[in-house]
């Protein structure tokens, strides 16, 4: 959490436009600026929230655990001032853990690939040499 850049919320009101659109919840400053078009009540509700503190309207919606989560992918920093809870922390660590792992995985990836192509090989030819050392 300590890479999250923090915002104060006059700073989130200068984008409260249809191609500039941010707001926060839960102390999430949010850009949802791609997310007009594809959220399923429509991109209206979310501009009349534009630059504000959206964390109450979204609450009495009940949005589900999914659409909670999707709050993780268009964060882009943190409210000043705001005190974060135990499980929020937690939460941000699950998804940077998530994101170091998936980043390590792909790195990982490379070496095996080649591995396994020499694996694959490197017997075939070594026989190829016995076999015309051994008839030819
Ligand atoms: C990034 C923020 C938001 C995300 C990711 C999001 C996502 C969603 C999703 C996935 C749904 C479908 C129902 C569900 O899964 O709960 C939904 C419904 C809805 N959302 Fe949002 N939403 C956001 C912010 C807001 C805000 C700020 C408002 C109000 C100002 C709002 C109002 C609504 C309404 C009215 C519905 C329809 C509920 C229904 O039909 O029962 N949403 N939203």
């Amino acid at each position: 959490m300590a890479s999250q850049k923090v915002f104060t919320l006059s700073q989130v009101a200068q984008h409260r436009s249809k191609k500039d659109c941010w707001f926060v919840i839960n102390g999430r400053v949010l850009d949802v600026t791609k997310f007009l078009n594809e959220h399923p009540a429509g991109e209206e509700v979310l501009i009349e929230v534009a630059g504000k503190d959206a964390t109450k309207q979204f609450d009495n919606i009940g949005h589900s655990k999914e659409a909670q989560n999707l709050l993780l992918k268009y964060q882009v920093g943190v409210l000043q001032g705001h005190a974060f809870t135990e499980s929020d922390k937690k939460a941000f660590f699950v998804e940077s853990t998530r994101k170091e792992m998936s980043a390590s995985v792909i790195k990982d990836d490379k070496m095996p690939k080649y591995a396994a192509f020499l694996e694959f090989i490197l017997p075939l030819v070594f026989t190829g040499f016995y076999l015309s050392y051994r008839y030819l």
